[in-house]
């Protein structure tokens, strides 16, 4: 490509050919489908979201080393708009680059990046091991237990959801019902 906007197809196929291990490509999915949820509830473009959702950790798998780093230049190669890259890079401010999140996409990114690996862990320890009768308070609980899921930064999602102006409550309320959209594909229907 190299010109117009990437869509969707696009963005999946670029995905496929960078990752291969299939919790991060139902990560990427997870992200996608609550990047959505929040471009349809702000009145966002969903399609846009989405496709920095699908691709924002492209360069993970295969250059850990230079997080936020490669993504510029793979995505950059392909013709995309400095937005999308921008947007990409903006996730990983403070952890792997200095690119702080400014538009309201990339705040939200940097807010449900992270709690989509708590709610997702704490989906599995239930009973029925689904996100589709999950609530608020299970996830709430599991994030006081601090060895719990200890490798998710409870501080990055505070601070995301303080730059969003949006309830930390609220936050997580509304990352779970974008993974129950897709909670067959991201293998957390469980037993429902
Ligand atoms: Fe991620």
């Amino acid at each position: 490509m190299g010109k117009g906007v990437p869509d969707r197809a696009e963005a999946y196929e670029l995905l496929q050919e960078y990752n291969k291990n299939e919790s991060l490509i139902k990560h990427a999915l997870t992200v996608e489908a609550v990047m959505r949820h929040f471009a349809l509830m702000l009145g966002e473009d969903v399609e846009k979201w989405g496709v920095i959702g699908l691709l924002h950790d492209i360069d993970y798998e295969m250059y850990p080393e230079q997080h936020c780093i490669k993504a510029r230049e793979i995505l950059a190669g392909r013709g995309w708009p400095e937005a999308y890259i921008h947007a990409v890079e903006s996730h990983g401010w403070k952890l792997c680059c200095n690119v702080e999140p400014i538009e309201k996409m990339e705040k939200v990114l940097y807010a449900i990046d992270e709690l989509t690996g708590l709610i997702a862990a704490t989906a599995v320890m239930r009973p029925s091991k689904s996100i589709l009768d999950m609530e608020v308070k299970s996830v709430k609980k599991k994030w006081k237990q601090k060895g719990f899921a200890a490798g998710v930064n409870r501080e990055v999602i505070e601070e995301g959801a303080g730059m969003l102006e949006i309830e930390l409550d609220t936050v997580i309320e509304e990352t779970i019902k974008g993974m129950q959209e897709v909670a067959e594909e991201i293998g957390l229907k469980g037993n429902i």
